[in-house]
């Protein structure tokens, strides 16, 4: 049994200088602030007995001024654990306040971002044993804190959402073989936003009873068809691994070089380097099923009809819907290009550049943030644009924190509640941004770069003539309803399972 302390959660609300008020015996100095635990581990031990485990996690620092940072922690470490009666101790991040995001630190941030106070905390525990904790994604990882010292026990909360095998392939040398967790937080969206259950975009089995260590059933010989995947993003190479491991006869096509799709101009964004995860071990998974992948061939109707498949599962992706207020013919030109196809061309030119670069958005997805900053990074100012009254509606909170701090601190201005007016001058650097509601006009007069992420449409242009040639077609992914990465996995693995 673990006793959370940390979080903001309520016994750390007792524990905190700057929560707790009280002027009983549960309030005012460091041993009263404390006594609500080491009362309640008294009481536990006395219930439980001697040998059963009772885990203690404290807040290491919560990072709210005049709360508890890693001096504080210090001083409750060691008072806690002075009756020897907890069999270990973790210490956290954040709390249920403007810190929140810390407490399930994300990709944006490094690898173990506890450790420099874990590895200090160490030494005030009175010689109990201290449970590393945080974003210990990696095998190597947890060996190297264990190795050096810095604590007896490595914590896995979230790698083992990704991956419930994860300590036995570790075990034994597979560690290629792991789907490692994101740090993307959908898990604890799903669970605490969106109240549905555990998800995970590198699980798709995630609480299914055959989750840990899946590696589907062979189908019977007569039951086993041709397959011909189209498209080798995340969804469709989730369809291919499984399908083919299934017995089936699996042929994917794929536009680009690599599998991946969009993911791959994810993981060159800021935050976006745990994404090569997924497509690893699906590219993984897809050879050892047998899967043939033909990439760099933007397959036709006639190229798949022609393997005479017996379905076909299509993963073509979506593309971005121009807005309302660019003109037809400026849409035709391409100058104001979408998001996804302006990125690659942004991220190939690393230099600084003057004026302002704007981004409208209706996406509010997280990519489009890491868009965001990847702009910052070469224009001297960016500016977001949405008809919203604030940004990052489609970002559960955990996230949506992390992504208001690093606008604020890039200084990425965002400018809600309207929307640009397309003019002439506009070829000229001047952009319009017209009120909502007052129809008041503010000006950019340095515009450099005018994008947008926007709602988008599947591309499902191949479904009508493979169906009229007789051809069951199975759509995944953005193909299929374009949304985020969650459902790309979700729904190519349901398609590879059931096809
Ligand atoms: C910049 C960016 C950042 C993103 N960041 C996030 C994020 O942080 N989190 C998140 O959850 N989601 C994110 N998304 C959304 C997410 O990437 C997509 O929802 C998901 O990757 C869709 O996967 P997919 O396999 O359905 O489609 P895609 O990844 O679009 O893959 C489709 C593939 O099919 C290929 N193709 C199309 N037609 C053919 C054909 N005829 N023959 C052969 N190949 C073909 C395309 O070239 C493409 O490679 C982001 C998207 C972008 C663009
Ligand atoms: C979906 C989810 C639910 C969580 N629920 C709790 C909780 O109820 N109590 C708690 O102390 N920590 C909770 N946590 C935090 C984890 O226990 C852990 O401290 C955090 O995820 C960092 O560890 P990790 O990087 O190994 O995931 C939760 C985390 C996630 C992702």
């Amino acid at each position: 049994m673990e006793i959370s302390c940390g979080h903001g959660h309520l016994f750390h609300q007792f524990l905190s200088p700057w929560a707790n008020r009280r002027d009983d015996e549960y309030g005012g100095d460091w041993d009263r602030r404390t006594r609500i635990v080491t009362e309640l581990v008294a009481a536990l031990r006395d219930a439980c007995g001697a040998g059963f485990i009772i885990g203690l996690k404290l807040p290491g620092d919560d990072g709210i001024p005049g709360s508890i940072g890693p001096a504080e922690a210090a001083i409750i470490g060691d008072l806690v654990t002075r009756a020897r009666n907890v069999d270990y101790v973790s210490f956290a991040g954040g709390a249920h306040a403007r810190t929140l995001e810390m407490h399930t630190p994300d990709r944006h941030g490094p690898p173990m971002p506890y450790m420099h106070f874990i590895r200090e905390l160490r030494h005030h525990l009175n010689d109990v044993p201290l449970m590393a904790l945080g974003r210990i994604t990696d095998p190597a990882e947890a060996d190297g804190i264990l190795a050096r010292g810095e604590a007896s026990l490595i914590a896995l909360g979230r790698p083992l959402v990704a991956d419930p095998a994860w300590p036995n392939k570790a075990a034994a040398g597979r560690t290629w073989d792991i789907r490692y967790c994101l740090s993307c937080n959908t898990c604890w969206g799903a669970i605490v936003m969106m109240r549905v259950p555990i998800a995970c975009v590198n699980n798709p089995r995630v609480s299914r009873p055959d989750e840990v260590d899946y590696w589907p059933e062979p189908l019977p010989e007569a039951d086993r068809q041709r397959v011909v995947v189209v498209g080798a993003g995340l969804a469709g190479m989730e369809a291919a691994w499984v399908a083919a491991a299934r017995g089936h006869d699996v042929t994917v096509f794929g536009a680009s070089d690599m599998p991946g799709g969009k993911a791959l101009l994810r993981e060159k964004l800021p935050g976006g380097e745990t994404v090569s995860s997924i497509y690893d071990y699906q590219a993984v998974a897809a050879k050892r099923a047998g899967a043939v992948l033909k990439l760099g061939r933007n397959a036709n109707a006639q190229d798949i009809i022609a393997l005479q498949p017996g379905t076909v599962i299509l993963a073509t992706g979506s593309t971005m819907i121009p807005p309302d207020w660019l003109p037809d013919d400026i849409r035709a030109e391409g100058w104001v290009p979408d998001l996804r196809t302006a990125m690659p061309e942004v991220l190939r030119h690393p230099g600084q550049q003057d004026g302002t670069a704007v981004l409208y958005d209706t996406d509010h997805t997280e990519a489009t943030y890491a868009c965001a900053e990847a702009l910052r990074a070469r224009f001297a100012r960016v500016v977001i644009v949405t008809p919203r009254d604030t940004i990052a509606t489609d970002v559960q909170m955990v996230t949506r924190q992390g992504i208001l701090r690093r606008m604020a601190e890039q200084r990425i201005e965002i400018a809600t509640l309207c929307e640009p007016r397309w003019s002439d001058a506009c070829a000229e650097g001047r952009l319009e941004l017209v009120n909502m509601y007052t129809g008041n006009v503010t000006v950019i007069d340095d515009l450099a770069l005018l994008t947008y992420a926007t709602p988008r449409a599947p591309d499902d242009s191949l479904t009508a003539p493979l169906e009229a040639a007789g051809i069951r077609v199975i759509p995944v992914g953005d193909a299929r309803a374009p949304q985020e990465m969650l459902f790309a996995t979700a729904s190519g693995h349901a398609a590879g399972e059931t096809v």
